[in-house]
């Protein structure tokens, strides 16, 4: 263990198992440690490092900003965060913001909008009706929201006002609402819950039933928004708008930033309602603004279409190779790998050992959320080592 490893043990509350290398450096779709040893990173901070790391394109927007204005309070009118809101409105189906700091931030948002929404329009309905196997974050609400009672269990009693339903079951759906229903939240894809794609009709199904009880369809897309899916948010690919939508993750390339968006209808905050002291940070929102724009004057999620499909076709040839491999599932560069015994631990330490970074998403599987501007050459470097480590773990 290296000096900095164990100072960490001594100062840090235990709240995750970090794997064995202190990173100090990235560029692009690879990072170093303290070591100098380089490593090819399919996780991406999570899904956060849309354009990889250290982008010039955010780096120059950043240091500029830095120099110019970092923080003011909301009392008053800041350019970047108006130059992110008027690119995100302009770019999607919604059509006010507000600016937070990261994705359970944005979730409790969107939830609060939601009952202001019952309270103004529903006769008070404040229950919102959000799926298992989901994941909208570590706040008490968000892990109410959250359908896995792994979360839930160590933080009893949670704060009321959250049914948890069958994924993909829209009659579970129909069961649980009530005059109290204000509104249904999903993620288009489930991210943290293992990469669990909706069945065909669900989302459309699902957007219907909130029309005819004139409810609000709250989208969570902080994993699977700005391109993640390989379109620029992932509910185009379904048919179906949200009322509201909540963005993190890929937005800022890394600054921390949250965002809540809603159709005019449904932003229905007055002032006072809702707040936040960092919130459209000017720093973060430059980062916002750069990393979205590149994303779309570069048809960035074009890239993660090909690569996607191109990774997702390898991953299943890999599939006739190593029969314990059960399924291959993803959307654009979201990809899960499940075994049919639980080696996903062993499977990320062997990679890592070989110089990739992937992530064990459940005990049997595995997930893949490179940097979106990966290449199919860099994929190829990836799968050689997943085809070493996942021989070396069957021999
Ligand atoms: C779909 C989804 N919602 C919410 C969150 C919570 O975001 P944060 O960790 O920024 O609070 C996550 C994080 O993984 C997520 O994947």
């Amino acid at each position: 263990m290296s000096q900095w490893q164990e100072l960490e043990h001594k100062y840090f509350m235990k709240t995750v198992e970090r794997l064995p290398i202190t990173i100090v450096r990235g560029q692009g779709s690879r990072v170093w440690d303290e070591n100098g040893r380089e490593y090819l990173d399919f996780v991406a901070g999570w899904a956060v490092n849309s354009l990889g790391h250290c982008p010039p394109v955010v780096v120059e927007a950043v240091t500029e900003q830095v120099r110019t204005l970092i923080q003011t309070s909301n009392q008053f009118y800041t350019i970047p965060q108006i130059q992110l809101a008027e690119l995100l409105v302009q770019h999607s189906c919604l059509d006010k913001v507000f600016f937070c700091n990261s994705g359970a931030e944005a979730n409790e948002g969107a939830v609060k909008l939601a009952r202001r929404y019952g309270k103004r329009y529903l006769d008070g309905a404040y229950e919102v009706i959000t799926a298992m196997s989901s994941f909208h974050g570590r706040t008490l609400s968000m892990v109410a929201a959250t359908g896995q009672p792994k979360f839930q269990q160590p933080y009893a009693p949670l704060p009321v006002g959250f049914t948890n339903v069958e994924y993909n079951n829209i009659e579970a759906i129909k069961e649980a609402t009530s005059s109290q229903t204000c509104a249904i939240m999903l993620e288009p894809v489930q991210g943290e819950g293992g990469v669990n794609l909706p069945s065909d009709d669900y989302l459309a199904t699902v957007r219907a039933w909130c029309d005819q009880k004139g409810i609000l369809l709250i989208l969570d897309e902080i994993q699977t928004g700005v391109g993640r899916t390989g379109s620029l948010f992932a509910y185009e690919q379904y048919g179906i708008e949200p009322d509201i939508m909540t963005l993190a993750k890929g937005l800022a390339s890394g600054i921390p930033i949250g965002a809540i968006l809603a159709k005019d209808r449904a932003s229905v905050f007055t002032p006072g309602d809702h707040g936040s002291t960092f919130g459209g940070n000017a720093v973060a929102c430059a980062a916002g603004h750069a990393t979205l724009k590149y994303i779309i004057d570069n048809g960035v999620a074009g890239n993660v279409k090909r690569v996607g499909q191109y990774f997702t076709g390898k991953l299943k040839q890999l599939r006739q190779k190593f029969q314990f491999i059960t399924d291959v599932r993803g959307c654009g560069l979201l990809i899960a790998v499940e075994f049919s015994n639980d080696i996903a631990d062993s499977v990320v330490k062997t990679c890592l050992d070989r110089g990739l970074l992937i992530n064990r998403v459940k005990p049997n599987a595995l997930r893949f959320m490179p940097p979106l501007i990966i290449t199919n050459s860099e994929v190829d470097e990836a799968l050689s080592v997943l085809d070493e480590a996942l021989s070396s773990i069957v021999s």
